[in-house]
């Protein structure tokens, strides 16, 4: 059994307000449904990130063998790609309780008393968006993952007492995407820290094919491998993009997703061979065209475009840079070479930058 509400009773989970694109990896209305029904529940089910899943696998067997607690989990990465997801895995597959709560929801410091005398031995403390816990808030979690202590003040004046409350051992999954927001105390409170990358459009596919498939959605290989080549490598861009395809497939083709039915739905959503989309474009063609290619700060470049700086960070920047059209420099954002071919710009020979493209 899995306690899934809020620990704190409010859970705003907030993500850039500007992100409701097709392909945007920040959760929007209607993916909560879905992803709820189509969440992989064990390390069994789950589609990709092998070397993590290894990872886990050694880390819940022998947590498991002992009869102890799981080491406190750190995962971080980009929006999209499985942080709750593991989290809710890992709970379930040490049978234990989960608890979710996030760093914004967590204001004061008797909030997350609150919640860690409430837990019981062997209790999963899901953290999101860690990175935004207020540092009071940290000076207390710091002792209960490190001793399992609790110190707490009690009454006022001069009157007030210390008083230290042993705790149940139990484990902290913590998510971020900003892993560099941490505070490193907190950072070294963690036994285990994983990054999850971009998934293989191999393993999107199969995620595809998975959903379809418990969507009672049909859909032929063609149709699945079209998506997946369009995900950014975000198994959450995937499920969105096969809810659109599905809708698509329903009013204009007999309901079947065929490769042919997947490339015009994904057209009539502007969503290039790449994955990318008009803000992606934007962003490049601001880089290139309003900035001769850079660099160019965050702020500007943000500004220039009329979009939060978050928004180009965390959800259009790490896909651009895996893709290899942006570098990052002390100075700024620069366009590479592949930017400009993808754009269909000539590529301006600059001697001085030569180097940073090999
Ligand atoms: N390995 C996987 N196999 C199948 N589906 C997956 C996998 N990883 C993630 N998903 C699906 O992708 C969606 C997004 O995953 P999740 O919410 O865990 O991402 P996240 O990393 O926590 O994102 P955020 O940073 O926005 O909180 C969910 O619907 C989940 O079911
Ligand atoms: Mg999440």
């Amino acid at each position: 059994m899995t306690d899934e509400r809020s620990a704190t009773g409010r859970t705003p989970i907030s993500h850039p307000p500007t992100e409701r694109r097709a392909i945007g990896a920040a959760p929007q209305p209607g993916d909560q449904q879905v992803d709820h029904a189509l969440r992989p529940r064990s390390l069994h089910e789950m589609i990709g990130q092998a070397r993590l899943r290894d990872k886990m696998q050694i880390l819940v067997e022998a947590a498991r063998q002992r009869g102890d607690a799981i080491d406190h989990v750190l995962l971080y990465g980009p929006p999209g790609l499985g942080k709750t997801t593991l989290s809710h895995i890992l709970a379930y597959e040490m049978g234990a309780n989960l608890k979710v709560t996030a760093g914004p929801a967590i204001e004061k410091a008797g909030d997350l008393a609150a919640i860690l005398t409430n837990l019981r031995k062997g209790d999963v403390l899901f953290i999101d968006e860690i990175h935004r816990l207020g540092r009071a808030v940290e000076e207390i979690l710091y002792p209960a993952m490190e001793d399992f202590s609790l110190n707490i003040v009690v009454g006022s004046g001069p009157g007030a007492r210390n008083i230290q409350l042993k705790l149940p051992k139990f484990t902290v999954v913590g998510a971020t995407t900003r892993l560099a927001l941490m505070t490193s105390p907190l950072r070294a409170r963690f036994g285990v820290v994983e990054r999850f990358d971009f998934y293989e459009p191999d393993a999107i596919q199969e995620i595809v094919t998975r959903a379809a498939r418990l969507l009672e959605t049909p859909i032929e290989m063609e149709g699945a491998w079209a998506i997946a080549r369009r995900s950014r490598g975000t198994p959450r861009v995937a499920l969105r993009l096969l809810r659109r395809l599905r809708d698509y497939a329903q009013v204009r083709a007999h309901g079947v997703v065929t490769g042919a039915v997947a490339n015009e739905a994904l057209s009539l959503l502007e969503i290039d061979e790449l994955g990318l989309d008009d803000l992606d474009r934007r962003v490049l063609d601001a880089i290139i065209v309003k900035f001769n290619g850079g660099p160019v700060g965050l702020e500007t470049l943000a500004a220039s475009i009329s979009e939060e700086p978050d928004t180009i960070m965390d959800v259009v920047e790490p896909y651009l840079l895996q893709l290899g059209f942006l570098d990052r420099t002390p100075r700024g954002r620069v366009a590479t070479r592949a930017a400009y071919a993808h754009m269909q710009i000539d590529y301006p020979e600059r001697p001085e930058q030569g180097g940073l493209f090999g």
